[in-house]
């Protein structure tokens, strides 16, 4: 038995028989078709949509409003700012870190301070800019003196990283570090156990790494580090990550 036609398939379908009647221009709802198909991009895929259309970002707008006024747990009275995160929100790579520091705590910004500093130069190494991608953390607000996020801040936190990952359907997931590893894939095995095998989070593959401070403080890992790299840009290859590199948005 033949797989049921996707809305893509119908479309495609459509307009070609329309193209055999003769017609050379199709408006369909005041866009142009290819414009139509470029919206429906995915749209065949499983998995909710990208927040392509106006309803999703303004899904995404929410959950940032939501989330910037967030009381769930004590890390809110300790708080410069709520630390959202920042990128492309239809980004086709999610990198995923643990929690703000005291620089990313002042700003409202991941990954800004000397850790920031090399996650954008790792990203670089595999083509990928800042900007083209989301950046965000387990945690979104600075545990005090950056001590390690204990399990009822994680649970109160962790619904806000589903919704992203929800919203953003990135193709791949890059967790820094044991922290987020952990969390993302709701396990206790360690760092080197979880490295150079693609897991699972949400149906989006998740590809595990060294924290960028963890390789500040330790030049050995630099050399696994770059092969787990290398692993990224070909997970993301395969998931049919949109080619890197592109015009800024
Ligand atoms: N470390 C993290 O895990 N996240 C940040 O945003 C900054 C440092």
């Amino acid at each position: 038995m033949s797989e049921a036609a996707t809305p893509r398939d119908l479309l495609i379908r459509y307009l070609r028989q329309r193209a055999e009647l003769g017609e050379r221009e199709i408006i369909l709802e005041r866009q142009r078709a290819s414009q139509l198909l470029e919206r429906l991009h995915g749209a065949g895929a499983p998995g909710p949509a990208r927040p392509a259309t106006a309803a999703a970002a303004n899904a995404f707008e929410a959950l940032r409003a939501e989330v910037l006024g967030c009381s769930r747990c004590r890390l809110a009275e300790g708080r410069t700012t709520v630390v959202f995160g920042e990128g492309d929100a239809e980004a086709d790579l999610l990198v995923v870190g643990e929690a703000p520091g005291y620089e990313e705590d002042r700003s409202g910004r991941p990954f800004v301070g000397p850790a920031g500093q090399l996650l954008d130069k790792m990203l670089a190494a595999i083509g990928f800019r800042r900007d083209e991608v989301f950046i965000c953390n387990v945690l979104k607000c600075r545990p005090p003196r950056n001590r390690d996020p204990v399990a009822d801040e994680v649970a109160s936190c962790r619904p806000y990283l589903r919704r992203q990952v929800e919203l953003i359907q990135p193709k791949v997931i890059c967790a820094f570090g044991r922290f987020a590893a952990q969390t993302l894939l709701d396990t206790e095995l360690s760092l080197n156990r979880l490295r150079g095998v693609t897991h699972e989070f949400m149906g989006v593959p998740v590809v595990v790494s060294y924290h960028p401070a963890a390789l500040l403080r330790n030049a050995s890992w630099k050399r696994p580090a770059w092969e787990d790299l290398q692993a990224l840009r070909r997970v993301y290859d395969e998931a049919g990550g949109r080619e890197p590199g592109g015009e800024r948005g």
